[in-house]
């Protein structure tokens, strides 16, 4: 079969195209034909050898993909040839705490990922696609839009009226928008960009703010509440921007720590006590809170926001549209 395999950590150049066995499935699990994938920020940073957690030695990269069940392996009961399915970032995080084996069983990290014409994946380890989304579609949901649901419904318990300050037009974020306005919340989103943020704006957030432009955004964020602040910032930018967020929060706020795109730089924990505020770490989510996102998702009819498709003999050139931080939304790969 065709694949692709990270030979380094130098960069997007040590992608290799790789012809491979097509795997068999072993008790409890499934093989499924992918029909297409989706990128994160994440494997911008494996392929750089920016990542944190360890990864496998000539991994197949990519967290995200979707297509269909070829055939199951003994004791596998609730999928079967034919069906569509979408693997989830972590094989072995079913619900509940995430256990001690879970980080390593990240897709396209410390097991191989979905960058394949076949992969085999945990049947605890994937769901059944929503019936409206194509897997184009479907192909973006495992880890950007399972972390921006874990973030706004899981820790922050969303509800109608609610104000959500999202930060840049990336996958995550454009979720956060989505989820954040399907469920009746106000969005600000920032950027920095001032056509992403009128994107922003036609996707259906209230506000946007030009980070660039506006450097003190969380100024500007606590005067378009009326003083009062936001109830929750989706933080994807990390250390470099994290003291911000407390200043946009009010008091008693929430941040999910998602990301650090920013950098580094020191947290001062006495902003925190000040703001009353509750600092969640996110990591990704759990199979069970991705059927529950899925059944959100198909009742709302949402669509997934794709800024482009790349056929599967330039996926290298994904990388680098991801690298050049100039899409909005996600970037796919199709088969
Ligand atoms: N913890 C988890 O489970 C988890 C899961 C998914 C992602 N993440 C992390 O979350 C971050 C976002 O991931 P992603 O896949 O959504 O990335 P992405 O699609 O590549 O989004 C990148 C966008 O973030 C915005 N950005 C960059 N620097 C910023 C800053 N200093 N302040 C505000 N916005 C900034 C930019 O938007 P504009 O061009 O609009 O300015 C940029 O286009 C990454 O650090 C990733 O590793 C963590």
């Amino acid at each position: 079969m065709r694949a692709y395999q990270l030979t380094a950590r130098t960069g997007v150049d040590a992608l290799k195209a790789v012809d491979l066995p097509t795997p068999k499935p072993g008790r409890g699990q499934v093989l499924v034909k992918v029909s297409a994938c989706a990128l994160n920020y994440r494997d911008l940073a494996i392929a750089t050898g920016r990542y944190r957690s360890p990864t496998r030695a000539n991994v197949i990269p990519l967290s995200d993909g979707a297509g269909e069940v070829i055939e199951a392996g003994p004791d596998v009961r609730g999928v079967r040839a034919g069906d569509r399915v979408t693997g989830c970032f972590f094989q072995r995080w079913q619900g509940g705490e995430a256990g001690p084996d879970t980080q390593a069983s990240a897709l396209g990290g410390g097991v191989d990922g979905m960058l394949a014409e076949y992969v085999v994946l945990e049947e605890e380890g994937l769901v059944k696609t929503p019936g409206h989304l194509t897997d184009e579609e479907a192909a973006t949901l495992p880890c950007a839009a399972l972390t921006a649901w874990h973030a706004l419904v899981e820790h922050g318990g969303l509800t109608p009226g609610k104000t959500i300050l999202v930060q840049g037009t990336g996958g995550v974020s454009m979720f956060a928008l989505q989820f954040a306005r399907m469920a009746g919340a106000t969005v600000i989103a920032t950027s920095s960009s001032d056509a992403k943020l009128a994107r922003a704006l036609a996707l259906g957030a209230t506000h946007g703010i030009n980070y660039r432009s506006t450097p003190d955004w969380d100024k500007a964020a606590v005067e378009l509440t009326g003083g009062r602040g936001v109830d929750q910032v989706v933080e994807v930018g990390g250390p470099g921007t994290f003291a911000r967020s407390l200043g946009a929060i009010r008091t008693g706020g929430k941040i999910s720590l998602i990301g650090v795109l920013s950098g580094m730089a020191e947290i001062n924990p006495g902003l925190i006590l000040a703001k009353r505020a509750s600092v969640q770490g996110i990591s990704v989510g759990s199979t069970q809170m991705f059927e529950a996102m899925n059944r959100a998702i198909s009742a709302n009819g949402l669509k997934p926001v794709i800024d482009r498709v790349f056929p599967f003999a330039r996926a290298a050139d994904a990388y680098r549209h991801l690298e050049s931080a100039a899409h909005f939304g996600k970037i796919v790969i199709a088969m």
